[in-house]
């Protein structure tokens, strides 16, 4: 009920690669575009380090608009399962007129909304091939995660260096 815009999604149709995510933040909702945040600021970062562009891959969330978080101002939160399930066709139709070669799910959330799991481990699920109606998905770490980390200098960098570890699967 607070959402602003509805975040579709953001790139070339006809990309071979498409990046998951979980839901649009408070940037991604002002701006009506997927990770335009400080994760989508490194998840960028990610994608040209991978020799593409914003504009040659394709990025979307399962959730097409922004949680509420009823009585805060402000504030992220996971979103529910049965929110994930209500915009679940939204993605299932992206993927299907996108038909990437490969997905990436940033994320244990993306994880869980993509296959319908109640809890996805994502530290034991990241940097093996997952199979979603019979396009190869890899599970990674969500930006953010390594944000959070980066005050934590071993953590930040081994959970940068495992993405890249995924990245070059990708590739
Ligand atoms: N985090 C997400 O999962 N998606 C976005 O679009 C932004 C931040």
């Amino acid at each position: 009920t607070s959402r602003q815009s509805v975040v579709f999604g953001v790139g070339d149709p006809n990309a071979s690669l498409m990046f998951v995510g979980e839901a649009p933040g408070a940037d991604e909702d002002r701006q009506g575009e997927p990770f335009v945040g400080a994760a989508g600021q490194l998840l960028t970062k990610i994608i040209v380090a991978m020799g593409q562009t914003r504009a040659s891959v394709y990025i979307a969330n399962v959730l097409k608009c922004r949680p509420d978080t009823p009585g805060q101002t402000f504030g992220n939160r996971k979103p529910r399962p049965e929110e994930m399930r209500t915009c679940l066709p939204y993605l299932l139709e992206q993927i299907q007129l996108i038909r990437p070669r490969v997905i990436v799910a940033l994320g244990g959330t993306a994880v869980e909304g993509l296959f319908g799991l109640t809890e996805a481990r994502i530290t034991r699920l990241r940097g093996s091939w997952m199979d979603f109606h019979g396009t190869p998905v890899m599970p990674t770490f969500h930006p953010s995660y390594i944000l959070h980390r980066e005050s934590d200098a071993d953590r930040g960098l081994g959970a940068k260096r495992q993405v890249w570890e995924d990245m070059l699967q990708v590739m």
